[in-house]
């Protein structure tokens, strides 16, 4: 029997992962069938039983149901743990669900193999404080930054993820207001606030990306995003959008389900509209 596995959210009429991880089976001869399921934001458990219950073995958790999907389960990956969001389950034989997360290590693979960005001993300012953070905070610490300043347009959000992690690192990590970043520099912004949903930008100071800084931002599009266009008119050595973490956090998801590592390039390149 074909292998089930499919993405949950809502919306999810424009999810890209059932393209993504058709392209992974194909390309790894894996014998598994991909869907995407409108999640009912007053019954995702209910889904999930449902999902199971007729033998799928994994299930992507896409917006809004990441930190349902986290509460919901008992057995969760260090890193889902330390991201409190779950965006993958794998149904273990017997149907026991483990909740991972492979935002975090999807981001740093792009940056870091995919772009040659080298994290150590960097400046790095990630703006936003809600969910989309908290996902990559944790692998971003791990990879070795001079500091990580945590912003965001409501401050306290800022400064509460900080507290909660401020004990596992060497000082390195502070939460503020966006307000509080009037001459800072920085050699990696990322952009994890929801802003260019709405075509908008985070009111950051004109200055704050330094000489050869980079910029990343955590959504993607089909033309230029809003952050890219900002970052690149304010004199970015790379501007990036989240194309390149979507496809490797499907890669890593895909890995935990299958045990195989898809090659993701002809993927990036299949959904940028080259392949
Ligand atoms: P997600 O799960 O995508 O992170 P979220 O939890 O709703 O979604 O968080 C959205 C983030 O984007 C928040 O950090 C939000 O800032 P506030 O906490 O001040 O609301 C940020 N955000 C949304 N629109 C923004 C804008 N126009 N400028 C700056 N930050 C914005």
């Amino acid at each position: 029997m074909t292998d089930r596995y499919a993405v949950i959210g809502n919306p999810i009429a424009h999810s890209k992962s059932p393209a993504i991880h058709g392209a992974f089976a194909a390309q790894t001869h894996q014998h598994m069938d991909y869907g995407r399921i409108l999640g009912n934001p007053d019954d995702f458990a209910g889904d999930v039983r449902s999902f199971v219950a007729a033998g799928g073995r994994g299930l992507n958790v896409t917006v809004p149901f990441k930190e349902q999907a986290w509460a919901l389960l008992a057995d969760h990956s260090s890193r889902a743990q330390a991201a409190g969001a779950v965006n993958t389950i794998i149904v273990l034989d017997g149907g026991l669900l483990r909740g991972d997360n492979t935002d975090g290590v999807g981001l740093l693979r792009d940056l870091t193999r995919n772009h040659g960005f080298a994290p150590a001993r960097k400046r790095m300012l990630l703006l936003g404080a809600g969910g989309a953070a908290r996902g990559v905070l944790q692998p971003l610490l791990d990879s070795g930054p001079a500091e990580l300043v945590i912003a965001n347009r409501t401050a306290d959000k800022a400064r509460g993820l900080a507290d909660a992690l401020r004990a596992g690192t060497n000082g390195n990590l502070h939460g503020c207001g966006l307000d509080a970043l009037a001459g800072r520099r920085f050699d990696l912004i990322i952009n994890a606030t929801s802003s260019g949903l709405d075509g908008d930008v985070p009111d950051i100071p004109d200055d704050c990306l330094a000489d050869d800084g980079w910029a990343y931002d955590m959504l993607y599009a089909d033309s230029t995003t809003p952050f890219c266009r900002w970052a690149v008119e304010h004199g970015a050595a790379r501007a990036l959008d989240g194309l390149g973490m979507l496809v490797e956090q499907a890669a890593e998801s895909f890995f935990l389900w299958r045990g195989v590592r898809p090659l993701t390039a002809p993927v990036m390149e299949m959904l940028r509209g080259g392949g």
